[in-house]
Order: structure tokens, then C-alpha cells, then sequence
């Protein structure tokens, strides 16, 4: 046996133990080790059944990843080597028991539903999130998983990618028994029992009597495709992973391995895989800091405190409050607490209507809220975050007052979207202490905490602000402090060009359907209208030296502006709103407005294609995101693209902007760019780092590789 896979003997039992830290996935030498292991038991006349297990903290957590662009690229064959395994393992004619802790995930799952029997402690998970990653099973797990639980049940899972519980699991028939002391020896005594019934042992694969009737499984995959199309709009795994359990209905079990091999191949080399796949990797990635190691001091947090409890304070406020820890809500007068925690409350009802909280949870997470008007009650804070209005000298003010207060060692963070960091550390005495946690609107839901360091800031600043990004359930990326860091400074040319557009032709809503059909979650023009066209409309006019007097002007945002068309919370924007609905209605007084623009500007209006309208918004996306690699403010290109996905909304089946830019070609971009910079303007000037790389014929993804020395 292998290091990767022992084998041990307890009695009558052989015990093949998986041990391949972190996740015992199934890289090369798993499935052979395993396949040694149940030979072994059948040739030894003294085993009479066998027990699968993972060592460490987890089952098998499915495929290794890495591996999947080996394939790719061509450097390995296309590799089905994990299915004859599984059949070895099915063949036995001794019964063969997994025994699941932590997770059993792809692969993972499809190794345990290949044995016989399944028993699981309670906290275990199991799943199908192939489609997580742009694919789907690949070892008969659309085929093995409906025989167990049902097409519908199988074809959500594998079309989700969620993961369930043991005991639901054991509800529905996945896990045999749940296991509540020792796994291994629970699993051991299974066994046994097994081999005293003298049944035979159970082969996942002819069990038939959960595969439905084709009518009553139609209606149901029909309701599960459309429920998927709205919720993956625009991924393909989702409903070939469908298909494939459709499948398991209709074909012989190997007839449905076929087919379940040519989906998989077919999302295997697909952009869509190879930009989750990067989302995945991306995610992990960023967490890694050069410079901070991982043993770096956290100062611990116990409790949190907020100032300002407007849109985003009450937000973060409630992310500490999500995650047990109490916090502290500073506001400068009662009515505006009073209304702040009026929309906490009313957020947290919302969710608990919606059955994702009870009753009892609510009362937790709001007792946890301290609510006050005196600084000095945040002087036992180990964290404050300050959230109040967008405004240098009133931050520097607020500053000034905590660090009056705070105790010694205590993190001060800052929620500002675009000011810069260093100043608003210059108004305290411990700038080392300062740093920008910019949350993004709602701050209880989104994904991302923008993470910016300051020329002062210390490591332990840092690391602990990485890590209280993972208790608040969110995604960290730590970029410098330049005007609007990272997500911003992009934000501003991506909806510039929105506007330019719709200047010289195109409708609002065509350009918002185009990047809507691209997959963001929402058109830019819509976007603007909810975060505010005044918003947009300060930060413009307070950074002039990014806006030179010769740039070509926002006219039409000007006029909005003018108008008070401040977007959904005046009732019009871009688009007209019906009270109490988000709907965007296209509205001909914004046509004429447009019409003004474009004669003012002398810009003949022109048809203008979908293609351009992504070209003109995603490229300068890229070229901005080119400037900020290259200045330096993001530590990789994969720190962008996370920074977007998590942020903005981007298709994580894209991977960011820029692997959409190396899928594309980054020739291709620059190209384009360049065109543009002689039909409109020297503000689309190609970032020297994008010409580079076009010009070496390279990628983001090579220039990440190349700096990290990999
Ligand atoms: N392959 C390779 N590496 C993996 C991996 C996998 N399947 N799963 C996790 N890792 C790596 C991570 O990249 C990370 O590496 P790092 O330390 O260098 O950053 C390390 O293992 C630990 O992972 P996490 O930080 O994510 O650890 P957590 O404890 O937070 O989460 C987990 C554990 C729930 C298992 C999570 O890692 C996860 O969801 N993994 C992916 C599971 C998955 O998608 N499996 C399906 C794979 S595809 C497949 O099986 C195809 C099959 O049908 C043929
Ligand atoms: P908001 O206007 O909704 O809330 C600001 C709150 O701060 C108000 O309730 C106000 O009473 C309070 N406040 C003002 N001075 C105070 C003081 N001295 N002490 C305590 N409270 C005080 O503003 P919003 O949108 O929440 O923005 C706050 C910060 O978050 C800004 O810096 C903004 O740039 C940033 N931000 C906003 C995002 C958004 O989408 N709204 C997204 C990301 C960051």
C-alpha cells in the first residue's frame, strides 16, 4: 500500500484508510491505493468485509482540482481511470462500508456511493459540486445518485451543486446509518452486522425501484431546468449535469456512464469550467499575502463596534452580529439610531419570513446590538469600523474621536469607498492601527470585503482583518489605497462607457440587456440608478484630477443630476420607477434628454451592436484593471477578477475581467482598445501593461505566474 492509502485489520474487517491531507482528494495514487486495498481484502480469506474511511479532518473532498488543467492543456490524457476503480470497489463480494466525516464532495461522494453501504457521523456533509466548477460528475454520480434518492432529488442536487447534511442525507436514503461515537468502530460493528445477515452486498448500480416513471420524472426535470435557468442563468453544466440523471432513466447504467462522460467532457473544456475553476483556486488564492505569513499574531476579537448606522453601518453591524460576536452601534443622534436599527430589524424579519431564521435567532442576533450615542462605550471594542458619510473632513473628525476612546491594540477600520486611507489614519495618534474594510452594498449579503492597507498599516492589521473576513463570511482581497482601490476605480470607466453609449445610440436598456446576457447580475445603467446618480455624480465632481476639463463630459448623468433624477430612491434615474417597484422602465423623457446630449456633444447617433456594447465596457474593465496590476494596488490579476466576481457580480463562469480578458485574447483587447482610443479619446489609452503582454503574446494569468515565481 501506498502513503497516500494503508490498510489495516480489525478482526474480520480490513480498514482502507485514505490519508492525502488537506481533503483526501483523489489525486493520482488515491484511486489506485484504494483499488489495491479492496484486492487485498478479497484475496485474505480472514476478511469477511471491508470499511472505507478518510484520516484528518475529512472524507474524500472529490477529484483533485489541480488536475483538470492537465487535462486541459494536454499534458495528461483524458482520464476515466475512476470509474473501472469504482466498479472494483461495487464487485466486491464483500461487503464494503464508507464511513464519511467532514465532507464527501464529487469524487468523494461517488467513491462512497460505489460501496455498498454508507454510514456518516451527524456532522457530515455530502454533495455533487461539480457544477461549482463549470462541470459535472465525472465517476457515475449522475447515475448511482438517482438510483439512491430519485431523478428529481439526484437532478437538483447535481444541478445546485449544494451540499446536504448527513441526516437529511440519511432521509433520503443516501446514508445508511448515522453514527454517533467512534465513526470507525460504528463502522466496524456495520459491517459485521452485515456480514451476520449473509445478504449479499447491495450494488448502488442495480437498484432501479427509486428510478420514477418518464412522465412523472419529465414534469419534474422540467421544473428544475427552469428554476436552474433563472438561477444559473447563463451556465451550461448546470443543465447537462440534468441531462445526465435524465439518463440514469432511460439507459442501462454503463449506456448512462457513456453519456454522462461525453457531458462531462464537453464542460471540462469549456471557458466556463476553466473560469470556476479559477473562481475556486482564485478565492483560496487570495488569501494567501506575500510578505504575511499565516502564523502572522491575530489580536483577537471578542467585540466589534460600529459608527454610523446608515445603509452600510447597519449592514456590517449586522455581519458581526451574524457571527456571534456583540457589537457596539454609534450614531450621532436617536432618530437616526432609532431608524437604523428599525432596518436592521426589519432586514433580519424579512429573512425569518422567508424561513431562514427562527424566531429564537432573530432575538439572539438583535440582543446582540448595543446601541448608543457616546464614544466612550466603544472603548472596550477590539474592532471599530467607521461607516459615516462619504466626507474627508468628517472622517478625519470621527477618527480623531475613536482614537480618543479606543484601547491600546484595538483595530480601526474605515468603510470609505473612495478616500484615501493614509489621511484618514493621519487624524489618529496609531496609523499602524488603520486600515479600509469597504464592505459593498448590502453589506449583509455581498460577498466581498475589499481590504486596503495603508502606507502605516501593521501586519497584524492585516492578517487579522483577513481573518475576520472569513468569521463575517466573506471573501477578503487586500489591495493598496489609490482613489477608489480596486473595485471602484474600475466601476468608474465600466460605467462610463455605459453612458457614452447611450449617447451615441444605444437605448439604456440595450446596453444594460447586453451585459445582462454577458451574465453580470445586473446592467450597469440599472446599477447606477440603484446606488445613486448622485453618488456617482459627487464622486465625479470631487476627483477632478481623474476627470481632466478635456475629457469628454458625462452630459447625460449631468442632466439626471440636474433634474434630481437621483434613480430608484427619487422614483427616476436612467429609467422610471412605479412606486415600491425596482422594475426599470424605459421613460422618453430620459430619450430626450439623450437626444439633448448627443446634439450637444455633436455626436452622431449610430446602431450600435451587442458586441460592442460588451467590448466597450468589459475592455475598460480590463485596461483599468491592467494599470492597477501594474501600479501595483492589486497584489495578482486573480485578486481583480475575485474583487469582481464577489463585488459586482461578474460571471464567475467567466472567471473576473481579467482571465475574460486572457480567454479573449489579451491582443485582441489591446487592439480594441487602441481603436477606441482614436474614435473617442486619449481616456482610452492602453495601460502599458496590457500592450505589453499583447505584444509578448502572453496572459494575466502568466504575468501572476511569473511574479510569484511558480
Ligand atoms: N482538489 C484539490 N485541492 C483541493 C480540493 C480538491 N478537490 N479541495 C480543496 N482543495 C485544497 C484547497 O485549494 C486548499 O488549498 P490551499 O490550502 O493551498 O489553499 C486546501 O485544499 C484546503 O481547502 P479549503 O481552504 O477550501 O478548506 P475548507 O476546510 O474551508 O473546505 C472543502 C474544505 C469543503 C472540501 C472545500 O475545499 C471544497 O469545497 N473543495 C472542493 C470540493 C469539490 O468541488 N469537489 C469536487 C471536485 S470535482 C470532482 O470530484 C469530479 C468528479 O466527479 C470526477
Ligand atoms: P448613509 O448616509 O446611509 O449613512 C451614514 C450614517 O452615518 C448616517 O446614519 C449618519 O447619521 C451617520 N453619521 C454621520 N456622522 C456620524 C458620526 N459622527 N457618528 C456616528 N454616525 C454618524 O451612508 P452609507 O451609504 O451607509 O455610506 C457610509 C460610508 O460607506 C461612506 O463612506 C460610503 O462611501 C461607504 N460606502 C457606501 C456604499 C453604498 O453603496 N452606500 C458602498 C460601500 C461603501
Amino acid at each position: 500500500m501506498s502513503d497516500l492509502v494503508s490498510y489495516t485489520k480489525d478482526g474480520d474487517v480490513a480498514v482502507i484508510t485514505v490519508n492525502n491531507p488537506p481533503v483526501n482528494a483523489l489525486s493520482p495514487g488515491v484511486p489506485e491505493g484504494i483499488a489495491a486495498g479492496i484486492d487485498k481484502a478479497q484475496q485474505d480469506s480472514g476478511v469477511k468485509a471491508v470499511v472505507l474511511i478518510g484520516s484528518g479532518r475529512t472524507f474524500i473532498a472529490g477529484a483533485d482540482i489541480n488536475e483538470f488543467a492537465k487535462i486541459t492543456s494536454g499534458e495528461k490524457k483524458r482520464d476515466f481511470g475512476l470509474l473501472p476503480i469504482l466498479l472494483k470497489i461495487e464487485n466486491c463480494p464483500k461487503p464494503v462500508v464508507c464511513a464519511i466525516h467532514g465532507t464527501a464532495l464529487g469524487g468523494g461522494l461517488e467513491t462512497a456511493m460505489a460501496c455498498h453501504y454508507r454510514v456518516a457521523v451527524p456532522t457530515a456533509q455530502v454533495g455533487q459540486p461539480e457544477v461549482k466548477l463549470g462541470l459535472i460528475p465525472g465517476a457515475a454520480g449522475t447515475q448511482r445518485l438517482p438510483r439512491l434518492v430519485g431523478i428529481a432529488k439526484a437532478a437538483e442536487l447535481c444541478a445546485s451543486g449544494e451540499l446536504i447534511g448527513a441526516e437529511q442525507a440519511a432521509k433520503l436514503g443516501l446514508i445508511d446509518k448515522i453514527i454517533t461515537g467512534d465513526l470507525l468502530a460504528g463502522a466496524v460493528a456495520f459491517a459485521r452486522e452485515k456480514i451476520a445477515s449473509g445478504e449479499p452486498p447491495r450494488k448502488t448500480r442495480e437498484i432501479s425501484n427509486r428510478l420514477g416513471d418518464p412522465a412523472a420524472n419529465a414534469a419534474a426535470l422540467a421544473e428544475i431546468k427552469k428554476q436552474v435557468s433563472q438561477k444559473a442563468r447563463g451556465m451550461k453544466s448546470p443543465l447537462a449535469a440534468i441531462e445526465a440523471v435524465e439518463a440514469a432513466a432511460k439507459l442501462p447504467f454503463e449506456e448512462g456512464c457513456k453519456k454522462e462522460a461525453e457531458f462531462f467532457l464537453k464542460c471540462l473544456f469549456s471557458d466556463e469550467s476553466k473560469g470556476m475553476i479559477q473562481t475556486f483556486f482564485g478565492e483560496r488564492i487570495v488569501a494567501k499575502i506575500p510578505g504575511i505569513p499565516s502564523d502572522t499574531p491575530l489580536i483577537e476579537i471578542k467585540t466589534a463596534a460600529v459608527v454610523g448606522a446608515g445603509t452600510m453601518g447597519g449592514g456590517i453591524t449586522m455581519n458581526y452580529a451574524n457571527a456571534g460576536i456583540p457589537v457596539v452601534l454609534k450614531e450621532v443622534n436617536q432618530q437616526a439610531l432609532d431608524r437604523g436599527l428599525a432596518t436592521i430589524r426589519g432586514n433580519y424579519e424579512a429573512t425569518m419570513k422567508k424561513g431562514r431564521l427562527t424566531q429564537q435567532q432573530v432575538n439572539e442576533r438583535v440582543a446582540l446590538i448595543r446601541p448608543t450615542l457616546d464614544y466612550n462605550d466603544l472603548k472596550d471594542a477590539d474592532i471599530i469600523t467607521e461607516a459615516v458619510f462619504e466626507n474627508m473632513a468628517l472622517k478625519k473628525q470621527v477618527f480623531a474621536e475613536i482614537d480618543n476612546v479606543a484601547k491600546p491594540g484595538a483595530l480601526l477600520a474605515s468603510n470609505t469607498s473612495t478616500l484615501n486611507i493614509d489621511e484618514i489614519a493621519s487624524a489618529t495618534k496609531r496609523p499602524e492601527m488603520v486600515i479600509g474594510h469597504h464592505y459593498f452594498s448590502p453589506a449583509n449579503v455581498m460577498k466581498l470585503l475589499e481590504i486596503v492597507r495603508g502606507a502605516k498599516t501593521k501586519k497584524e492589521v492585516i492578517a487579522t482583518s483577513m481573518a475576520v473576513s472569513k468569521r463575517l463570511r466573506k471573501t477578503g482581497v487586500l489591495v493598496g489605497n489609490c482613489w477608489g482601490f480596486v473595485a471602484n476605480r474600475m466601476f468608474g470607466p465600466y460605467m462610463r462607457e455605459a453612458e457614452f453609449l447611450v449617447e451615441e445610440g444605444a437605448k439604456p436598456e440595450d446596453v444594460d440587456a447586453a451585459l445582462y446576457e454577458f451574465g453580470m447580475a445586473m446592467g450597469p445603467l440599472a446599477v447606477g440608478d440603484l446606488a445613486g446618480i448622485d453618488v456617482g455624480w459627487k464622486v465625479r465632481n470631487e476627483a477632478k484630477d481623474r476627470f481632466p476639463a478635456d475629457m469628454r463630459p458625462h452630459r447625460l448623468t449631468d442632466k439626471l443630476y440636474a433634474l434630481g433624477r437621483y434613480g430608484q430612491k427619487t422614483g427616476a434615474g436612467v429609467y422610471r420607477y412605479e412606486r415600491g417597484n425596482r422594475t426599470p422602465i424605459p421613460d422618453p423623457e430620459v430619450e430626450k434628454l439623450i437626444a439633448e446630449s448627443a446634439r450637444e456633444g455633436n455626436i452622431k447617433q449610430r446602431k450600435i451592436r451587442k458586441e460592442e456594447i460588451v467590448e466597450r465596457t468589459v475592455y475598460a474593465l480590463i485596461n483599468e484593471g491592467a494599470r492597477i496590476l501594474e501600479e501595483g494596488y492589486a497584489l495578482r490579476a486573480v485578486d481583480i477578477d475575485i474583487v469582481y466576481v464577489y463585488g459586482f457580480g461578474f460571471p464567475a463562469y467567466r472567471g473576473g475581467p481579467m482571465l475574460y480578458g486572457d480567454t479573449v485574447g489579451l491582443k485582441k483587447v489591446y487592439d480594441r482598445v487602441c481603436e477606441f482610443e482614436k474614435q473617442h479619446g486619449f481616456w482610452w489609452k492602453p495601460a502599458p501593461l496590457l500592450k505589453k503582454l499583447a505584444e509578448e503574446g502572453k496572459t494575466f494569468a502568466q504575468y501572476d505566474k511569473e511574479r510569484a515565481g511558480t
